[in-house]
């Protein structure tokens, strides 16, 4: 896979400790290892420290490794692969392929992300304007983030493979009931996507038990950190040990024949 310089969209290559273009557009490599491509001075600069930090914690206790085990099953070590929205790679560190792109706009995650993996090429970017080559990719991963559609049908080889992970009807569900009053199931309706066909569906659900000390870090995780009330937040504090649900749906697109 080629990565694109995002003046003039020739192919970038590595030179020392920065990548050149053949007009002499230059980028550097932050001292961390992951390079910054985002010229946009965009609002969105993606998932703060704290949030960031809190995933960390709570994913390194393995609480989803059943779902990123899953995730290799649909990867060829030989494959190009690009994480978009890949955080501070806890996914992408260990998937399989060894050609791998991590693309998100949060500094603070592909800090983490490029120390801790040197495997993989980390670009600060937005994932709706991915400075990568037209049909590179084999696989595209996107777990629990938005989906950038376009350019997912722009950079996926025809017979390419788009993997996105969300949650499913149930996900969560009991950490819900211990804080709200009218606890709801999740949408979990099929995704349409433009130049896509769904090839198949992959439901997985366990039930785990998380410890006192990773539930806030859990709900800090989630988009309901934004939409709570703080006499609900509160709750998070009374509860203990819980056994809860996750339910991911992991979606298999293809592009139609
Ligand atoms: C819920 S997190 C998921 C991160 C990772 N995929 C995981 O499951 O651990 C969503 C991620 O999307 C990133 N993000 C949101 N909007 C983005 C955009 N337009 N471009 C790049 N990254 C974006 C955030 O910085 C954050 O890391």
């Amino acid at each position: 896979m080629y990565i694109l310089c995002p003046v003039c969209k020739n192919k970038l290559y590595l030179n020392e400790r920065s990548y050149k273009c053949i007009n002499r557009h230059s980028f550097d490599i932050a001292k961390e290892g992951y390079l910054n491509l985002n010229l946009k001075n965009s609002k969105n600069t993606g998932d703060n420290p704290d949030m960031i930090k809190a995933r960390k914690r709570f994913l390194e206790k393995g609480y989803y490794s059943f779902m990123k085990d899953e995730v290799n099953k649909l990867l060829n070590e030989n494959d190009s692969l690009v994480d978009l929205a890949c955080g501070e790679g806890y996914y992408t560190k260990d998937f399989i392929c060894k050609d791998k792109i991590g693309i998100d706009l949060s500094k603070s995650g592909l800090k983490i992300a490029s120390k801790a993996d040197k495997s993989t090429l980390y670009l600060l970017n937005s994932i709706f304007h991915d400075p990568i080559e037209d049909k590179s990719a084999d696989k595209i991963i996107t777990i629990f983030a938005p989906i950038a559609d376009k350019e997912i049908v722009r950079i996926l080889k025809d017979d390419g493979r788009f993997i996105l992970v969300r949650p499913d009807r149930k996900h969560l569900f009991e950490l819900k009931a211990a804080i709200y009053e009218n606890p709801y199931l999740n949408e979990a309706n099929g995704i349409v996507i433009d130049g896509l066909v769904l090839e198949k569906q992959i439901p997985i659900e366990k039930k785990m038990v998380v410890k006192k000390k990773d539930i806030q870090d859990l709900f800090m995780m989630t988009p309901y950190v934004n939409t709570t009330s703080p006499a609900d937040k509160e709750k998070l504090k009374d509860i203990d040990d819980l056994k809860i649900s996750f339910a991911f749906l992991i979606d298999v697109f293809k592009k139609p024949n």
